[in-house]
């Protein structure tokens, strides 16, 4: 069937009141640029390939067909494959939050943990608390879930909590039910910025003290380039009385075994916990066996463990790499925090230019960015952008740094 006037359709739709104003995803919609030939993205947050250890996923599908196939290819558990939550929970805790199996849900992605959560908690209008900026995709959810969003600032030492109590007092005070404080606390997406022990428990402490739910979000804490890490919330929890009640940890396998598994994993206080299992339920049924099988054998092998210092050291390589080239080429004209981990840079232009106008003549030249006002849930900054330095190699963030330079001149010449 042809399409036609798809505006107007639109428009006639009877869509749910959920799905007024929430947009694409900058994101996913700069990804059809990123596969023209000869274009540099330093756009997504794509693990690179060479971290995808194809031989030994191989092996470890092999074992399982051979050895368990009406295991792995059968419906299965709501919160997951037993032997996969064995191995999340042991990764878990190398991270130094010591959790249980039966705190565990395996999820689709971590991105359906977020969406989890909102469905457990919030009702429309109620205020979920967000960084500035925050992660899309979280966003995104929480406009689904028709959620009023509050911002805190974030500086180079992850999100501003003593800002928190203001917020929640304001939003209080205009009669609102406050559920939920989301945050990215290591290398944040798309901040870079990693949160100190002090404000952790500060955070902690303020989600106790307003019986608010905290949902630390953690796909990137393994993936340290510099400095020492910093425990968990979760495992914070047992030095602020009654916080274990309040806070849940998310992470993924995206990013350090490959997205394509589309596994992530919640550990929760056991009350949200079971009704995370029930509202699953209706979700999914549960999240592929297949795959879980599959990655449960892989990570016995203990081969992650043993490849993680690699992956780490290439990522800090391509982290100094494109920091190096930014004071190379751009010098004062750009400013930004060294990430001490994850994929994602943040800067500040210091030329009067909209990051959004920079990339059109980016893309021109050959490289994408995302603008980073995709990612503020209010009045956004236009001179921002996220640089994610996960996926090309050295050298080509260097041509991609020296891509951004014309397209900023472009930009200046244009405006001026
Ligand atoms: C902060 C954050 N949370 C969640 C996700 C979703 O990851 P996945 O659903 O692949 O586990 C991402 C992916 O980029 C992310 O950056």
């Amino acid at each position: 069937m042809k399409a036609s006037g798809s505006e107007a359709l639109r428009a006639a739709y009877p869509f749910a009141s959920r799905m007024h104003g929430v947009q694409s995803s900058v994101i996913r919609d700069l990804l059809k640029f990123a596969q023209r030939p000869g274009i540099i993205s330093l756009a997504g947050g794509l693990p690179s390939p060479f971290t995808f250890d194809v031989e030994g996923i191989q092996q470890a599908t092999d074992e399982v067909l051979a050895h368990q196939p009406a295991r792995a290819l059968q419906y299965g558990l709501t919160d997951g494959q037993p032997a996969l939550k064995q191995e999340l929970a042991r990764l878990t805790s190398s991270r130094g939050a010591a959790v249980t199996e039966d705190s565990l849900v395996v999820t689709t992605g971590s991105q359906q943990g977020i969406d989890l959560i909102a469905r457990l908690l919030i009702d429309p209008g109620d205020v979920v608390v967000v960084e500035r900026p925050a992660y899309l995709a979280a966003l995104q959810t929480f406009a689904l879930a028709q959620a009023s969003l509050r911002t805190i600032d974030s500086d180079a030492s992850g999100a501003c909590v003593e800002q928190i109590d203001a917020v929640l007092d304001a939003a209080q005070a205009a009669g609102h039910s406050v559920k939920l404080i989301y945050v990215v606390a290591n290398f944040a997406n798309p901040s870079g910025a990693t949160l100190t022990r002090e404000r952790r428990l500060h955070l902690l402490q303020a989600a106790v003290a307003r019986r608010v739910f905290v949902l630390e979000d953690d796909p990137y804490g393994e993936l340290r380039s510099f400095g020492a890490s910093v425990p968990p919330l979760i495992a914070l929890a047992s030095e602020v009385p009654g916080a274990a009640d309040w806070c849940g940890y998310l992470s993924t396998l995206s990013k350090i075994v490959a997205p394509g598994f589309r596994l992530g994993w919640l550990a929760l206080p056991p009350a949200v916990r079971d009704q995370a299992v029930i509202c699953k339920q209706g979700m999914d049924l549960h999240s592929s066996t297949f795959a879980q099988e599959v990655a449960a054998r892989y990570l016995a092998t203990g081969r992650l463990e043993a490849r993680l210092p690699s992956i780490r050291a290439a990522y800090r390589e391509r982290n100094e790499a494109l920091a190096a080239a930014l004071d190379r080429h751009l010098g004062s004209r750009i400013e930004y925090n060294r990430p001490e981990g994850g994929m994602f840079l943040w800067a500040r232009l210091n030329d009067p230019v909209d990051a959004s106008e920079v990339l059109q003549h980016a893309i021109e030249e050959g490289m994408i960015f995302v603008p980073g006002s995709a990612f503020y849930a209010d009045a956004p900054d236009h001179s921002t952008l996220r640089l994610s330095f996960a996926t090309p190699a050295a050298d080509e963030l260097d041509a991609a740094v020296q891509r951004l330079v014309r397209a900023l001149d472009r930009s200046l010449r244009r405006g001026g």
